[in-house]
C-alpha cells in the first residue's frame, strides 16, 4: 500500500479547504485496512470517509486513512423486504439511487445527502422526516486497536437525532466498513408528511407518488436550497437544530411570537437553527471568502479560498449572536478538526 507524504486534502473535504495530511493512504479492502492498522499501530490515525461532515482548520499530523471500500449487493430477501449491504466507501446518493432503481423503498427521502455510506450511522443522517435508523439493520466495523471485526446491531448503535454510539461511547475506536439496510419491496411507506415534499409533488400534479417521484421531489428541494459542494464548498447543515426546554422556548416565544418549533417531548422542543440565524441577519452574509448561504442559513460556505479558521470564526460569531439574542446555544453538527 502506498503511503503518500504531504498529501493535499482539498479534494477530500466538501468544504474545499486546503490542508495537508502528513501521511495519507487509501484502502480498498478490509484485509488492506487491517494491514495498515497493524503496521502503523503506534501512530496516531485519522479516518477519512467522504469528507462531507468536517471542517479542517489545520494540517493533519496523523496518518490519514481514506476508507475507499466499494461494493453493494442484496444479501437476503423475502416477498416483502430486501436486505442490502453497502461497503463504507460507496457514495451515499449513488447507493440511494441504486435502491430506488430496483424499486426498494426506505431511503428515498434521504436522496442527495452528501457523503459516503460508512459515515451515515455515525450521525444517523436524516432528511424530510426520515433517518437512517428507520431502515438500518446492522453495520460491521473494525476495532482500530485490535483489528477485530465487530457487528453493531441497531440497538447497540444508540441512535438519536444526529447522534450514535460512534460519537460517544466508542468514539474514535472503530472504523465502519459496511452497512446493511432493510428496505421494502412492496407496500412502500411513502412519507410525504414534510411540507416541502407535498408542495413539490403538487407542483407536478402527482397524487400517488412512487419512490422515484419522492426522490425527485427531494432532489429538487435540496437543489433549490442547498449549494452543490462541487460548485460552492460546504458541509450541509453546519449546526444542529437545538433542542431546548419548553420553559426556555416559552420565554423566547413571548419575545419572538413567530418562532417555529417541533415538539420533541412534554418538556423539550426543537427549534430550527436556520430560522434563528436568518432572523439574526446572517443569511447570505459574506466575510471574505467565508459566508452563510443565501437560501439556507444553516449552511456555511467557502466562496473559494477561505481557510478553515475563517469559517470557524464565522460560526463562532453566529453562535455568540444567537446566544445573546435568544439565550439559545447552538452546536456545530460538523466535526471541527
Ligand atoms: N428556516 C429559515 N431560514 C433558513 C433556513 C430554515 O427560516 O435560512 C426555517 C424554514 O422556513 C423551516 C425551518 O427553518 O420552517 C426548517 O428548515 P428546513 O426544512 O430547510 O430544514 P432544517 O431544519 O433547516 C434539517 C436538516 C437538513 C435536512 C432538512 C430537511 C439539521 C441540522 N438539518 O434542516 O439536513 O436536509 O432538515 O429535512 O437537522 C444536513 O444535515 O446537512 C442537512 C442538510
Amino acid at each position: 500500500m502506498n503511503i503518500i507524504s504531504n498529501f493535499s486534502l482539498k479534494k477530500h473535504n466538501t468544504f474545499g479547504i486546503e490542508a495537508k495530511a502528513k501521511q495519507f493512504v487509501a484502502v480498498h479492502s478490509v484485509p488492506d485496512l487491517k494491514t495498515v492498522l497493524l503496521e502503523n499501530k503506534a501512530q496516531e490515525k485519522f479516518i477519512l470517509g467522504g469528507g462531507s461532515n468536517m471542517l479542517l482548520t489545520q494540517d493533519i499530523e496523523a496518518l490519514v486513512i481514506h476508507i475507499d471500500l466499494k461494493g453493494k449487493k442484496i444479501i437476503k430477501e423475502d416477498d416483502d423486504f430486501v436486505w442490502v449491504e453497502s461497503q463504507a466507501g460507496e457514495n451515499w446518493h449513488e447507493f440511494v439511487l441504486w435502491t430506488i432503481n430496483q424499486n426498494f423503498g426506505g431511503l428515498e427521502n434521504m436522496s442527495l445527502i452528501p457523503g459516503n455510506v460508512g459515515t451515515t450511522p455515525v450521525q444517523n443522517i436524516g432528511a424530510y422526516g426520515t433517518e437512517i435508523k428507520d431502515t438500518f439493520v446492522l453495520c460491521q466495523a473494525i476495532h482500530i486497536e485490535s483489528q477485530e471485526i465487530k457487528t453493531f446491531s441497531k440497538s447497540e448503535c444508540h441512535f438519536g437525532y444526529r447522534e450514535s454510539v460512534f460519537k460517544h461511547e466508542v468514539k474514535d475506536q472503530y472504523i465502519i466498513t459496511s452497512v446493511v439496510f432493510k428496505l421494502t419491496k412492496r407496500n412502500h411507506k411513502i412519507n410525504t408528511s414534510y411540507g416541502d415534499i407535498t408542495a413539490e409533488l403538487e407542483k407536478h400534479n402527482i397524487k400517488t407518488p412512487t419512490l422515484k417521484d419522492v426522490s425527485n421531489a427531494v432532489i429538487a428541494i435540496r437543489q433549490s436550497k442547498l449549494p452543490d459542494p462541487k460548485e460552492l464548498g460546504n458541509s450541509g447543515s453546519f449546526f444542529k437544530n437545538p433542542i431546548i426546554t419548553r420553559t426556555l422556548f416559552n420565554e423566547v416565544k413571548a419575545k419572538f411570537p413567530e418562532i417555529k418549533h417541533y415538539d420533541v417531548s412534554e418538556t423539550e422542543v426543537k427549534v430550527p437553527a436556520g430560522w434563528l440565524i436568518e432572523q439574526a441577519g446572517f443569511k447570505g452574509k459574506r466575510f471574505g471568502d467565508a459566508g452563510i448561504h443565501k437560501n439556507q442559513a444553516l449552511v456555511l460556505v467557502n466562496y473559494g479560498n477561505a481557510t478553515g479558521q475563517e469559517i470557524l470564526n464565522v460560526s463562532k460569531e453566529i453562535q455568540k449572536t444567537i446566544f445573546e439574542k435568544y439565550g439559545i446555544a447552538i452546536e456545530a453538527e460538523v466535526n471541527v478538526i
